[in-house]
C-alpha cells in the first residue's frame, strides 16, 4: 500500500466510517492493526506531526522567527537539568549550600564533572531563555504581530517572561551562598515599597521578618513548582494560539506563495538551536559556575549584586533620589508591565508598519534603549556597591528586617 494510502486509512474518519469500496486490505489493516496502526489511530502522533511539518509560513519569514523554537528547545534543556540537579539539591538552610557544594564536586564518574557540568548548563541556560525572550519580544514589538487576531498570543508571552523573571528570582536564592543570600535580602526588600500591601507582600514571600528558612523553602516551592507548572500552562496556550492564528508575514507583504515549515524554515530553526546549546556548554565547561561562603545573615561587608538581568533595575535605584525609590521600585516596573500587557490595545494604527505607528515604536524603542544601557553601566560597574546600595536602603541586613 503506497504511503497516501495508508494516511488515508489512519484517519479517525476513515475509521469510524468505513468507505464501502475498501479493499480486503484496507478491512483487515482496520480490524485488526498492527500496534503502530493501533496507537496511530487513536494517538493521532504522526498527523499531529506533520501538520507541524506543513505549516505555512508566509513569504519573507525567516531567522527572525526561529527565536520562539529556540526558546522551546531550551525550555525543555532547563527542564531537564533542573529535575538531574534536584536529584541531588537538598532544600534547608544547613543542608543546601554543602549539597550545591557537592554537586560541583562531588558527583564525577567517567572522569567528567558532570555535577557541575549539568549546573553550568542550568545557570547559563537560564540566562539564555532571558536573552532569547527579550530577543523573542523585540522581534515581536517591531514586527507589530501583536496586533488583531494576535493580542492573546502576546499577552500570554507577557505572562511568561514574568513567570521566567520569577524562576530566575527564586533559583538564585538556592545556592544558598553570600551572594544569594543578600541578592535576595535586596529584591524582597523592593516589594515593601508597594504602596498599601508592600509589607504583607515581602512578608509573604519571605516566610517571616526576614530571609530565612521559611523563604528557601517557599522559594524552592515557587522554584521546581508552581512556576514551572505555569510556564508549562502558559506555553501550552502560547503554542496553541501561534498554530491557531498562523505567524504574521513581514510588516510588508512579500511576492511568493507561502512555504510549509519543513524544511526550509526547521533547518533554520535547527541552526539556531544548535549554535544556542553550543554557547552554552562552551560557557559552561570554559566559566564553570562558583559556589560562595555559605549565606551569612550577620555578615555586613558583603556587597550584593543581583543576576545581570535585574541590574538595569538596580542601577536605576542607585540613582534614585532617597525620597523618590518608590519610583524606581513600583512605579517605572509597573507602568513598563502593564504598558507591556495593554500593548495591543494601546496601539491603535491598523497598520504592523513600524513607519504608521511612531508614538508606540518611539516608546518602546526608548524603553529597551534604557533598559539595555542601564544594564550594561551595572555589567561594566561589576554590579552593586555597597556605599550606593546603603543610600537606597535596600543592601543592609538590618533593611531586610
Ligand atoms: C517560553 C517562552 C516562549 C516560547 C517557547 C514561545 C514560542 C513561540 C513560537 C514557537 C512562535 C512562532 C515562531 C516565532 O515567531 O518565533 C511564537 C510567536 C509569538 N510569540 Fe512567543 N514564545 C515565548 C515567549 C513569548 C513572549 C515573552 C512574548 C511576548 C511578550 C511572545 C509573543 C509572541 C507572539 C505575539 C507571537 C506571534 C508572532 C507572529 O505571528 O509573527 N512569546 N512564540
Amino acid at each position: 500500500m503506497s504511503e497516501q494510502e495508508t494516511q488515508k486509512v489512519l484517519t479517525p474518519e476513515t475509521s469510524v466510517e468505513a468507505p464501502k469500496t475498501k479493499s480486503k486490505e484496507d478491512r483487515l489493516r482496520q480490524d485488526r492493526p498492527s500496534l503502530g496502526d493501533w496507537l496511530e489511530l487513536r494517538l493521532g502522533w504522526w498527523g499531529f506531526v506533520r501538520k507541524n511539518l506543513d505549516e505555512p509560513m508566509p513569504a519573507g519569514v525567516g531567522w527572525w522567527q526561529t527565536l520562539g523554537n529556540l526558546l522551546l528547545t531550551l525550555m525543555v534543556f532547563q527542564f531537564t537539568t533542573g529535575i538531574a540537579l534536584a536529584i541531588y539539591y537538598s532544600a534547608g538552610p544547613e543542608t543546601a549550600h554543602a549539597s550545591v557544594k557537592f554537586i560541583n564536586e562531588g558527583v564525577q564518574f567517567w572522569g567528567i564533572n558532570w555535577g557541575l557540568a549539568v549546573r553550568g548548563l542550568h545557570v547559563y541556560g537560564s540566562a539564555a531563555i532571558v536573552v532569547a525572550t527579550v530577543l523573542h519580544i523585540i522581534r515581536v514589538f517591531y514586527w507589530g504581530s501583536y496586533k488583531k487576531p494576535r493580542e492573546l498570543t502576546w499577552v500570554l508571552g507577557v505572562f511568561i517572561f514574568f513567570v521566567i523573571l520569577g524562576l530566575s528570582f527564586t533559583g538564585y536564592l538556592l545556592p544558598w551562598d553570600q551572594k544569594a543570600y543578600w541578592a535576595t535580602v535586596v529584591g524582597t526588600n523592593m516589594a515593601k515599597d508597594v504602596p498599601v500591601l508592600g509589607t504583607a507582600i515581602q512578608q509573604m514571600l519571605l516566610g517571616g521578618p526576614e530571609v530565612g528558612a521559611a523563604t528557601l523553602s517557599r522559594f524552592y516551592a515557587l522554584h521546581v513548582m508552581v512556576l514551572p507548572a505555569a510556564l508549562i500552562v502558559l506555553m501550552g496556550l502560547h503554542l496553541y494560539l501561534v498554530r491557531k492564528h498562523h505567524i504574521a508575514g513581514p510588516v510588508v507583504p512579500q511576492k511568493g506563495k507561502p512555504k510549509p515549515f519543513y524544511p526550509d524554515q526547521l533547518y533554520k530553526d535547527a541552526w539556531v538551536v544548535l549554535g544556542g546549546v553550543a554557547i552554552i556548554i562552551w560557557l559552561a565547561v570554559v566559566y564553570p559556575p562558583g559556589l560562595e561562603g555559605v549565606a551569612d545573615p550577620t555578615g555586613v561587608d558583603f556587597t550584593p549584586k543581583p543576576e545581570w538581568y535585574y541590574l538595569g533595575l538596580y542601577e536605576l535605584l542607585k540613582i534614585m533620589p532617597k525620597e523618590l525609590k518608590i519610583v524606581g521600585t513600583v512605579v517605572i516596573p509597573g507602568v513598563i508591565s502593564l504598558g507591556m500587557i495593554l500593548l495591543p490595545w494601546l496601539d491603535r494604527s491598523k497598520s504592523r508598519h513600524p513607519a504608521m505607528r511612531p508614538g508606540i515604536i518611539i516608546a518602546g524603542t526608548f524603553i529597551i534603549l534604557m533598559i539595555g544601557f542601564m544594564t550594561m553601566k551595572g555589567v561594566l560597574e561589576g554590579g552593586g556597591g555597597h556605599e550606593e546600595s546603603e543610600s537606597t536602603e535596600i543592601s543592609s541586613p538590618e533593611a531586610s528586617v
